[in-house]
């Protein structure tokens, strides 16, 4: 899709649609709207008179011809209560009028922001809005002739002054956005066209496209290096397993600085193993790699948004299956850390893997550990798909996780995490068991475990198990994987 920025005054803009939004305020039509309904002879003050134009959230008033504007059409988009303004709403209005517009055939748009809103930032959203909008899952679908596609959208409202920050918002929004899309591609392929081998290709493939350094680890080299947990996950399948490492390494970074360390849990399928799950929804377990493909995506924006910091990407992969090598309730593994582990279920693997995964990171020079996976299924009981699960083991570093989380418009609530818990997994043949002894606090006893494996580094485990797939269309983004997370940590880590 191209994008622009319009330099011409709104109304001579020739274009499909232009697109605006409206604040519910006893008046919606002010400012930049006044100045639309001026050159349409007052139409629009006497639908807002009658109750037709309310600016609530996401109500549509679409205008053909509209009278005074060079372009086709008139949309106006209902963005609820003016203040407090909140850049997350601009993302969802853009979002939502592309899925609207594209829906009725049309082509190119251009998206006018009110006024003083002309801003880096607000550039930025936009861009990120409308591209994750226009992801569709259609991959595998041969009949492509009733394709919508938007081909263009350009922004307008800014002025000669403001142009240098509107293309600035543009660049940055673009990166961050088709890096959200190629996560979601990742996540959306099914379990036979992504095996872990496939998955580090392709995280192969692009990091060297966009020249980070990249080292796959082999079924060999991971038993070399002892990692004891990802392979007894990996013995019960025929696809061998891979752990896969980027580094982003600027040369700004300084010495004795912070070194982050990404850890995403990919399971390019979780079948349970021998603890198998419920024939009915297996299928969603192909997205069980989405806390990798996230972090991997992370990556892909650091070499264009070049951060400070050095960030070392570790992705455990494998398939959980129930093989004739498969491990048994009981069986006891040794973590590359040198811990024990009883595994009563085998179906949570994923605090297996990363066990190995953040021990790795931490042993590659990570200072700070943020994990992200799709780890239970308490985290959706608890949160449903709307907020991600946060559990931190230093307050002022996930405070910090917090606020990006806030500044890049995706919901996550910190989740209790103290020393009461660890009697939970304390283990009776080994040093700790991967499961419960007790009851409840799912989410909570699966963020435990991981923490065994951290030390003393400030750490943050994310449970995206409930937000990385969308059961539903919103009407900002399509219905399947959602690459939740992405924006939140690229945030975090521009930040230093
Ligand atoms: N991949 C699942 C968690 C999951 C559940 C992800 C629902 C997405 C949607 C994970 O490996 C798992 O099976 N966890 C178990 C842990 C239990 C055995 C302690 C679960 O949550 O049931
Ligand atoms: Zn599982
Ligand atoms: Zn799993």
């Amino acid at each position: 899709m191209q994008i622009t920025l319009e330099s011409k005054p709104f109304a001579g803009v020739e274009t499909e649609a232009l697109v605006s939004y409206v604040f519910e305020e006893s008046d919606p039509v002010q400012g930049r709207v006044a100045e639309i309904d001026h050159l349409g002879g007052g139409l629009l003050r006497r639908l807002a008179k009658s109750g037709e134009l309310t600016g609530k959230m996401l109500e549509f008033t679409l205008l053909h011809a509209p009278a005074g504007l060079k372009a086709a059409r008139l949309l106006l988009v209902g963005a609820g209560k003016r203040a407090p303004w909140d850049s997350a709403t601009l993302r969802k209005l853009a979002g939502a009028a592309l899925r609207y517009l594209k829906s009725r055939s049309v082509r190119n748009f251009a998206m006018l922001v009110r006024e003083g809103q002309a801003t880096e930032e607000s550039a930025q959203v936009i861009v990120e809005g409308i591209l994750t909008a226009d992801f569709e899952s259609d991959k595998y679908k041969t009949d492509k002739k009733n394709d919508k596609r938007i081909a263009s959208v350009s922004i307008a409202g800014y002025s000669d002054a403001e142009r240098q920050k509107g293309e600035k918002g543009v660049a940055k929004g673009r990166v961050i956005a088709d890096s959200q899309n190629f996560a979601r591609d990742l996540i959306n392929e099914p379990s036979n066209k992504l095996t872990p081998s496939i998955l580090a290709q392709k995280a192969e493939a692009m990091a060297k496209a966009a020249g980070l350094s990249v080292e796959i680890l082999d079924e060999k080299k991971i038993a070399e290096l002892k990692m004891g947990a990802l392979l007894s996950v990996a013995q019960g399948s025929v696809e061998p397993p891979r752990m896969i490492v980027i580094i982003y390494n600027p040369p700004s970074a300084k010495p004795g600085a912070p070194v982050i360390g990404l850890i995403g849990k990919a399971v390019t399928f979780d079948t349970g193993g021998i603890s198998i799950k419920p024939s009915e929804g297996m299928e969603k377990m192909k997205y069980d790699m989405a806390g990798g493909a996230t972090m991997i995506a992370v990556m892909r924006t650091l070499a264009t948004l070049k951060p400070v910091v050095k960030v070392i990407c570790v992705v455990p992969a494998t398939e959980n299956m129930p093989g004739g090598r498969a491990q048994k309730p009981g069986d006891i593994q040794t973590a590359m850390s040198g811990k024990t582990i009883e595994v009563l279920n085998t179906d949570a693997e994923g605090r297996l893997i990363l066990a190995d995964g953040v021990h790795y990171a931490k042993q590659l020079g990570a200072t700070h550990l943020i994990d992200a996976a799709t780890l239970t299924g308490a985290i959706v009981v608890a949160l449903a798909g709307v907020n991600v699960g946060v559990f931190g083991s230093d307050q002022a570093f996930t405070d910090k996780l917090l606020s990006s989380a806030k500044a890049a418009g995706e919901k996550m609530w910190q989740m209790p995490i103290d020393e009461e818990y660890r009697e939970f997994i304390k283990g009776t043949v080994a040093d700790i068991q991967n499961i419960s002894s007790g009851k409840g606090g799912g989410a909570t006893i699966g963020a435990m475990f991981i923490k065994e494996f951290t030390g003393d580094s400030p750490w943050i485990h994310l449970d995206i198990a409930g937000t990385a797939w969308n059961d539903d269309t919103k009407p900002w983004l399509a219905k399947g994987p959602t690459g939740v997370g992405l924006r939140t940590l690229v945030h975090l880590i521009m930040s230093y």
